[in-house]
């Protein structure tokens, strides 16, 4: 028999090592002849630990399972949730980068090329530069990292930027609000991100590739560090990949803590071991990237979507999506919602189809008021915006932006005013101090924000005005975002701005 009890560490968290330790040991008490697999998860994070039990082929699931649970659940008497694809929250999805993700143990090659892994690889072995470039720009895929610029046009710069060093550098820092896709599938499908680095090395003529990890992510580092060996000893990294002559070598580095470090030159500064701050553009990093180098920067599910590109073809993967988002996005719901977890699913589905139907409502059964989109720098939606289809223009439309897919629900208990604080607060804190209007706006935004909070509505302007300012002046999106989430608390809750006078009068 065996049994999957996943190692994703949002599982971990809630349980997972337990529950796996209480199978050993019940297992042995009973003399049954059991195999624990330690996956990755499958998404559904409230249903973790989520085990699958797999007899004659079939995978039944149960969840959430405590170690108390693990008696009933070798006796089976405890009550299943049937197959995880039955579940509807996995059902609906259209699972293309993730597709592996939960169902293998994330540290076996032989698993991997099972069920797909290393198809697109060989494929774009045996294609020129110029034809991995041209799939990946057909297939439409953007970065999805936050800005959404196209892929393939990013590659083919460093393609052609002529250079005896090229880098691929992956950018898993992960520093967005609500988002845990990096995470997720770095922990439970580690050589697709690796396959993904590579192909992207054949495009573009780079042999060395970095994955600068954030440091809150031991796990994930340990995977990916696990993985890299693995693959090296296989022959799919180092001097030799599969056999072709071709070469790329991979490093696992450990990020330095800081948001800003995800922005792609301040991320370069820090793997070149400098303070991370952000440099200004140009020279653009596919240029002068890392040590001075052409340097493509990708985000974790940008390259992780290559392997499925390359495999089943541009066409196939441009088939899904909405106007110029094509394919598919992994799209994380958290915050105060009854189903939380990551759905992939085709670009298109409105946004509060998300909340209310797959993500099941808040937790607290009490109404939404508001969903930051987008991390910390996203605009706060309102109901009123729930037929927003998820897609980079469709969100741009409505004054808001999709960024890494983070999807964060709050209740009619939350004070908008507060959150505008926040963000203005956490630019603050995080900002590397380049450009003025950032670094002296952002603690003027708060004391602003104060002034309203106790009365003072001749102050809104102020913020109003602070905010152009910061948009317009400032270096990179930290101190040029931040707005987002602040204006649109503003115009579109202004009763909790005004509430806070009455109080004061
Ligand atoms: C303040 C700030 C933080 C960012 N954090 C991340 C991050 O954690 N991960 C990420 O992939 N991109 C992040 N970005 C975007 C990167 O600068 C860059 O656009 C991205 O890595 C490019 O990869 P992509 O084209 O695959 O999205 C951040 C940008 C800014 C301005
Ligand atoms: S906007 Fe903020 S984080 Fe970005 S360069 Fe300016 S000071 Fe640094």
């Amino acid at each position: 028999m065996k049994i999957f009890v996943p190692l994703d560490s949002a599982a971990k968290a809630l349980g997972a090592d337990e529950v796996a330790a209480a199978i050993q040991i019940e297992a042995g008490n009973r003399g049954l002849d059991v195999t624990v697999v330690r996956n990755g998860s499958r998404g559904m994070v409230w249903l973790e630990p989520l085990v699958e039990i797999e007899i004659d082929g079939t995978r039944k699931a149960f969840g959430a399972v405590t170690a108390e649970d693990v008696p009933s659940l070798l006796d089976g008497t405890l009550e299943s949730l049937g197959t995880v694809e039955d579940i509807p929250f996995f059902a609906r999805q259209t699972r293309l980068t993730f597709a592996r993700c939960g169902l293998i143990d994330p540290l076996s090659l032989a698993e991997y090329e099972a069920h797909g892994g290393l198809v697109g690889l060989k494929r774009a072995l045996a294609l020129s530069e110029e034809e991995i470039v041209a799939e990946v720009t057909n297939s439409g895929l953007r970065g999805r990292g936050g800005a959404g610029f196209p892929t393939g046009i990013k590659w083919d710069t460093v393609r052609k930027a002529v250079s005896a060093r090229k880098y691929i550098v992956c950018n898993a820092d992960e520093g967005d609000s609500g988002t845990f896709a990096d995470r997720m599938l770095m922990e439970g499908d580690p050589f697709t991100l690796i396959e993904g680095m590579i192909i992207a090395g054949l495009a573009t003529g780079a042999t060395k590739g970095f994955v600068y990890i954030r440091s809150e992510y031991p796990d994930a580092i340990a995977v990916m560090e696990a993985a890299v060996r693995i693959g090296l000893k296989a022959g799919l990294l180092g001097t030799n990949v599969l056999g072709s002559g071709k070469a790329f070598d991979l490093e696992i580095r450990t990020g330095a803590g800081a948001y800003v470090c995800g922005e792609e030159t301040s991320l370069l500064n820090s793997l070149e071991g400098k303070r991370g701050i952000v440099r200004a553009k140009p020279p653009l990093p596919a240029l002068e990237g890392l040590f001075g180098k052409p340097t493509v920067v990708n985000n974790v599910l940008s390259l992780a979507t290559v392997p499925v590109i390359m495999e089943k073809g541009a066409e196939f993967y441009a088939g899904f999506g909405l106007g110029r988002s094509k394919g598919t996005m992994p799209i994380q719901i958290a915050g105060n919602v009854r189903h939380g977890g990551l759905f992939e699913t085709a670009f298109g589905m409105p946004l509060g189809e998300l909340i209310n139907d797959i993500a099941g409502g808040t937790a607290s059964g009490r109404p939404v008021k508001a969903v930051q989109v987008g991390g910390p720098l996203g605009a706060y939606m309102p109901v009123s915006k729930f037929n927003t289809p998820f897609g980079y223009e469709e969100f741009d439309g409505q004054g808001g932006l999709i960024g890494h897919a983070g999807i964060v629900v709050f209740d009619d208990r939350a004070d908008m005013l507060k959150m505008a604080r926040f963000a203005m607060e956490f630019c603050a804190v995080e900002s590397c101090g380049k450009c003025t209007p950032c670094r002296i706006g952002a603690v003027r935004g708060v004391e602003t924000i104060d002034r309203i909070d106790a009365g003072d509505a001749g102050a809104v302007h102020l913020l109003t005005d602070l905010c152009d300012t910061m948009k317009d002046g400032s270096l990179c999106a930290l101190g040029g975002f931040t707005p987002y989430p602040v204006m649109s608390a503003l115009t579109h809750f202004p009763e909790d701005f005004a509430r806070q006078k009455e109080a004061a009068e």
